[in-house]
């Protein structure tokens, strides 16, 4: 049938979609390049962000977590605060709101009911809103004041992946144009670092047997998984627990590193996995404290670092790209682990019981 032949050779939608992720990265390059080489963002969407005393960004699963790390971007290069809130509970718990607020709604399908329901009520109250989705056109999309595109093409794996990583990319891209519609400078070129960052999923991607024997060693019968890191590493951990979860069924959580002995390793036993991602050299050391207070308790860890930060017994080194896009390129082999898991545990990898591709519904 039709969708047979979108999904071409692979098994699963999935896998294709993981595989088109350096692709996504080129096209949206290309997408918000200049004539000059530079990145460009429509004029009024950089002036809204400009103007704006705190951004509040809204959105639900993987786009939340896309915007815990968009929040970073923005914060580091643009200098405006940013919170960031899972809409399901902005609706009911709304915040203090700052004097010129401006939201981002970051949304794959622009179609998720708990993002709508904050967005009519913020349109109440007069404020602006931006969105971010790959479905132009999208209820979300149509409803906000401006909109930015993924790019991504369709995904239809409930498990999203191409969205989240092009979902960092543009939020990358929004930041460095605010920043230098400020007259703030990045100490970098994004364009090229995000062209580097297309490279190294690239090779990520044709390390599939790689991740398939990780996700055959240590998840092959567990019940449960932690994920662990600091800073930015924390959010791409949350990013790897869902992902396992979603469509593996196991439970998997997220932690930040620091915070573990404050409850979290009393679930230590012998041979619990836990996978450790340690790409941001600034928390190195304390990250790598943290593996070995829950290694001293029996743990099995997967340390996931990054080149120049790597140690002997680190289960997989990623190639070296710029440290605070490393999320981009951190989260493919947490993919493929979920993906090689899932199928390895028999599960329907691309239709995950109890879910739905967009979740209509509040
Ligand atoms: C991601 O793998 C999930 N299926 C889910 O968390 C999803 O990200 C969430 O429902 C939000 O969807 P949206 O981006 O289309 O708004």
């Amino acid at each position: 049938d039709a969708s047979d032949i979108e999904k071409g050779t692979y098994p699963h939608y999935m896998l294709k979609e993981i595989d088109e992720q350096p692709l996504v990265m080129r096209k949206i390059i290309d997408k918000y390049r200049n004539a000059v080489g530079g990145l460009t963002v429509d004029a009024d969407i950089v002036n809204a962000v400009n103007a704006a005393d705190r951004i509040y960004i809204i959105a639900a699963g993987t786009s939340y977590h896309a915007g815990l790390i968009g929040k970073q971007f923005i914060e580091n290069w643009a200098k405006i605060p940013v919170e960031v809130h899972i809409a399901s509970e902005f609706s009911y718990n709304m915040p203090l709101l700052s004097e010129n607020p401006l939201f981002i709604f970051i949304s794959q399908s622009g179609e998720t009911a708990d993002s709508r329901s904050v967005l009519v009520q913020i349109k109440e109250l007069g404020h602006k809103a931006l969105t971010i989705t790959n479905v132009q056109g999208s209820t979300l999309s149509r409803e906000a004041d401006y909109t930015l595109l993924l790019h991504a093409g369709p995904e239809i794996a409930v498990a999203s992946t191409k969205a989240y990583t092009a979902q960092l990319a543009v939020l990358s891209i929004l930041a460095a144009v605010a920043a230098h519609g400020k007259g703030l400078s990045l100490e970098f070129d994004l364009t090229k670092e995000l062209g580097i960052v297309a490279n190294a999923m690239e090779v990520l991607c044709d390390q599939k047997e790689e991740m398939e024997a990780i996700a055959k060693e240590y998840f092959s019968t567990t019940r449960n998984a932690f994920f662990i890191g600091r800073s930015v590493d924390y959010y791409v951990g949350l990013e790897g627990a869902l992902k396992l979860k979603e469509i593996s069924y196991i439970q998997a959580e997220g932690f930040a590193g620091g915070e573990l002995k404050h409850g979290t390793i009393a679930l230590i036993e012998n041979g619990t996995p836990i996978i450790a991602l340690a790409t941001q050299e600034h928390v190195n050391l304390s990250i790598r404290g943290n593996v070995k207070e829950v290694v001293a308790r029996g743990a099995n860890p997967c340390i996931i670092s990054m080149k120049g930060l790597e140690e002997e017994d680190d289960r997989f080194v990623l190639p070296s790209i710029h440290e605070q896009l490393a999320p981009l390129a951190a989260v493919i082999p947490l993919q493929l682990i979920s993906y090689y898991a899932a199928l390895h545990r028999g599960c329907d990898v691309d239709k995950p019981r109890n879910l739905a591709k967009s979740v209509t519904v509040e």
